[in-house]
């Protein structure tokens, strides 16, 4: 035995990820090249607009699809330059092999949630990562203040951090518009939501580790807000929760594709129509892995619940209200503590 690991972050047997099925049968893979040629349609009744006919409805019922029977997908051609994404991932590698001290200079605090962290916790167990958070907006609320934190000893991280998230940012509205089209919503009905979004960048290092069969890099866990765009690096280690069958699924990884998921938010709003998919990432003892994981969330003024033209006399609402930015708000501090009880879920607010 060499040396014992530190107790904060060891799983539950039940927990530990023995069991993975590699790239069999994995997630659905959707080229959305369509739409480097055509712009989508803001209504997909309407028979004079020649977008809809052909490959742009196609497109949209892939997506239908996939939302519905994995709640996760894989993007190609999305758009996003392939030189910002190597630019990101070399930043991303530059700022965690700074010493631990300048990072300490860029920590995040209880009331400021951006910066860097390396003992955030899921389900009260220690995830084995570090991370870093930034948004491109900043903002203040009675409970919260969202400031970001730039490491002086890396100028150049700021500018190409902030360009990668606009870049992101502008698939985020398209894959929206294209998910409320899967659900015969107009196209823009969703993002009218995103107006001062409460979105932000995660940056991820998962080290190796001399017990990847103990420790998870992040503990299985759905995404709470909206839609999920992840790049992540050739090594691999994300795991899905198969719907059909309950197995934990690895993403094989894709050069210059994106890992989209579906967050809670869109599981409320769509009335369970599509749901949000537990997730985790197994580590390695050999290889640092890096991702990069964009959360796309509404403002925190949203008050979320099923969509009027969701629910009917037959399928009545499944979700109480609740408020985005209070829920936002105490993840953040059930994620910056060891606690004894379970965090806010949005099965809280189910109608019984
Ligand atoms: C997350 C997450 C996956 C990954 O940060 O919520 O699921 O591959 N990350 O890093
Ligand atoms: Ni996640």
């Amino acid at each position: 035995m060499g040396l014992q690991i530190d107790p904060a972050f060891v799983q539950a047997a039940e927990h530990r990820p023995k069991s993975t099925i590699s790239d069999a049968g994995s997630i659905p893979l959707i080229d959305l090249s369509p739409l480097l040629h055509h712009h989508i349609p803001s209504d997909p009744s309407d028979p004079s607009d020649p977008a809809i006919a052909n490959e742009i409805s196609n497109l949209i019922a892939q997506i239908g699809e996939a939302c519905r029977d994995w709640g996760f997908f894989q993007v190609v051609n999305h758009g996003v330059e392939v030189e910002l994404l190597e630019k990101v991932e070399a930043v991303t590698k530059e700022f965690f092999a700074l010493p631990a001290e300048e990072k300490r200079k860029v920590k995040r605090g209880e009331v400021n949630p951006m910066g860097y962290y390396d003992a955030e916790h899921t389900k009260n167990v220690r995830d084995w990562k570090e991370v870093f958070d930034f948004s491109v907006t900043e903002w203040e609320t009675k409970l919260l203040r969202l400031e970001n934190q730039w490491p002086e000893n890396l100028p150049e991280m700021r500018a190409i951090c902030e360009e990668y998230y606009k870049g992101v940012e502008k698939l985020g509205y398209k894959l929206l518009e294209l998910i409320a089209l899967s659900l015969n919503l107009s196209a823009k009905r969703l993002s009218h939501f995103y107006e001062n979004s409460n979105s932000y960048v995660r940056l991820n290092h998962y080290g190796p580790c001399q017990s990847p069969d103990l420790v998870l890099g992040v503990g299985r866990h759905k995404d709470c807000g909206g839609l999920t765009i992840l790049f992540q690096d050739e090594v691999g280690g994300l795991d899905i929760k198969r719907k059909t069958d309950g197995e934990w699924v690895r993403v094989k990884p894709i050069h210059n594709s994106f890992i989209i998921n579906l967050g809670d938010i869109i599981q409320v709003w769509s009335n369970d129509k599509y749901e949000s998919v537990e997730h985790r990432v197994s580590v390695n003892s050999k290889k640092d892995r890096y991702s990069i994981p964009f959360f796309f969330n509404p403002s925190s003024s949203t008050n979320v619940k099923p969509l009027e033209e969701l629910v009917s006399e037959d399928n009545q609402p499944k979700y109480h209200e609740y408020n985005w930015g209070d829920f936002y708000k105490a993840r953040k501090d059930s994620n910056f503590q060891k606690l004894e009880k379970e965090n806010v879920q949005i099965y809280h607010f189910k109608r019984v």
